[in-house]
Formats: C-alpha cells, sequence, structure tokens
C-alpha cells in the first residue's frame, strides 16, 4: 500500500521490513535509519512504551501502530482507531456498538467510539482484560454474565476466524446478537471468517477488515509526510493494492 502511494505520488522513499535481532536497539535503529514505520500485532504495546512522546488517541489507548522519527524523538500514533471509524462510514451513523474481544485492537476501537460519543460495551471469552473497559466508562461482560441488547454494529476484533475456521462465541448467542443488530464487520481482512458467514447467512449487511487496513495506512502515510498530500489522493494510489 505505502509502496503504491510512493510511486504514484512520485516520492524518492522506500517502505520496507528490518530485522533487529536486539529488541533493545530498535529505538536507536530506528532514530538513525527511518523517518516513519509501522508497527503490527503483538507489538503495538510495546512500542507505545519505548516513544518520547505519544500524541492523539494512542495516549487513552496506550498502544501505538505508527512512529515517526521528528528531530530525533521518537514520537508514537495509534491510527487503528481513526482508520477503523473511516471505514464504518459506510454505514452511516453507530449509535450503539457491540465489540466481540478485549485484546488491543478492541481497546482502540472501545476508545475511539466513546470519545464519538457511541455508547460502546464490550463482550470477551474471559474477564483478565476487562479492567481496561470498565475504568474508561465502557460496560464490559465475559460470555458467563452478558446481557443482550440491541446494536447499530458489532465488530469481531478477536482472532477467531484468523487461522482456524472458529466462531468468536457460541454459536447460539451470535445469532440472538445478529437477530438485534443492524451491521457486523469483522476486523480480519481478505477472508470470510465463520462470523462473517454467519451474518451473511443471517442477511446482516456487513464488511471484512480491508478497509480499516487500507484507512490505518493513508492515516499513517499522511503522518509520514507530515499532512502534505490530500488523503484522498494517498486512498486513490493505495487502493491499487486491492
Ligand atoms: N484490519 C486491520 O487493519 C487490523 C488492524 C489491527 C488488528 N487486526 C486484527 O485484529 C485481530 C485481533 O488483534 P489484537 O491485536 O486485538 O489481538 P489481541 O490483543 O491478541 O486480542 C485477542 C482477543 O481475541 C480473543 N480471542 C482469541 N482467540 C479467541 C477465540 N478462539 N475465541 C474467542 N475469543 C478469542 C482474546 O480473548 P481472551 O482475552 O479471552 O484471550 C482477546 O480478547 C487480529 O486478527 C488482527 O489481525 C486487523
Amino acid at each position: 500500500m505505502h509502496t503504491f502511494a510512493i510511486d504514484g505520488l512520485g516520492l524518492q522513499a522506500t517502505y520496507t521490513k528490518t530485522l533487529i535481532e536486539d529488541a533493545c536497539k530498535i529505538p536507536s535503529e530506528f532514530l538513525e535509519n527511518f523517518d516513519g514505520a509501522n508497527v503490527t500485532v503483538p507489538h503495538k504495546e510495546s512500542a507505545y512504551a519505548m516513544c518520547d512522546e505519544v500524541r492523539g488517541v494512542a495516549k487513552d489507548v496506550k498502544a501505538v501502530n505508527t512512529l515517526i522519527n521528528e528531530n530525533g524523538n521518537i514520537i508514537g500514533y495509534n491510527t487503528d482507531a481513526a482508520g477503523f471509524l473511516k471505514s464504518m462510514e459506510s454505514f452511516g451513523e453507530i449509535k450503539k456498538v457491540l465489540i466481540l474481544g478485549a485484546g488491543g485492537t478492541a481497546k482502540a476501537l472501545g476508545v475511539i467510539f466513546k470519545q464519538h460519543n457511541a455508547q460502546v460495551t464490550v463482550l470477551n471469552r474471559s474477564k483478565n482484560r476487562l479492567a481496561f473497559f470498565e475504568d474508561i466508562g465502557i460496560e464490559a461482560y465475559s460470555w458467563d454474565d452478558f446481557e443482550l441488547s440491541t446494536y447499530d454494529l458489532v465488530v469481531n476484533t478477536t482472532s477467531a476466524g484468523l487461522q482456524e475456521e472458529t466462531l468468536p462465541i457460541e454459536e447460539n448467542i451470535l445469532r440472538d446478537i445478529f437477530s438485534k443488530t443492524k451491521f457486523a464487520t469483522d476486523v480480519i481482512y481478505n477472508k470470510e471468517t465463520p462470523f462473517l458467514k454467519l451474518a451473511n447467512e443471517m442477511d446482516v449487511p456487513n464488511k471484512d477488515g480491508a478497509d480499516m487496513l487500507l484507512y490505518q495506512g493513508v492515516l499513517a502515510f499522511n503522518l509520514f509526510y507530515n499532512h502534505a498530500f490530500k488523503l484522498d489522493e494517498i486512498t486513490k494510489y493505495m487502493k491499487k493494492t486491492f
């Protein structure tokens, strides 16, 4: 995606992977050799800890996916959250959302929906990650004590369905949820997960995480180039990847 945008905009830059064997050397190697970087699962929280400064929604999410080398300081951002919101625009206004899962992605989505005044509920397999949500005023349940309501959107942020063909929650509970939900989305992309298959079977309008991937990339690129380009223009080139 980034290479398409670099080429399309006629820039001199390289977006690449680098192996740094010694994790302690990541900050110095980054500052010496790079202007920016992306961070993927499962390193977003440790990347947050190594930033000199964290800006925007990442401060509340406590995880970063984008690093900028700003005059020798590592500045961290989280573009997953805003990228996800942008990807949901086609569903219209989301006032009430159920998030399945309580990991890093669920935190990003919970925080940004809360900031946009949506009513957020989190439902996770286990209880041990729920405190983060409860502490910021988000209703959070484990499978044992879940109380069903109606929702504009249900999001699967668990990794169930990524490798193996499993649903993120028991099928009968998910059927009940889908029967009370306007839209469904899975953050997993380029795949019809069991979650999306069931949504399709029950005629719940849905999409996968490809647009989230696209827009988090567009927003990261925008930060790499300090807002020098229009988001639509970056999007146009990045879309050529899909
Ligand atoms: N589209 C995009 O641009 C984009 C961006 C970011 C992430 N993602 C995707 O989002 C997914 C989650 O990433 P993450 O960083 O949030 O992961 P994470 O921090 O490891 O959290 C995983 C969550 O999934 C739950 N879980 C895992 N396996 C499960 C299963 N079999 N059944 C039910 N729940 C299960 C865990 O529950 P417990 O707490 O009970 O263990 C936990 O709440 C990944 O698939 C990743 O690829 C996509």
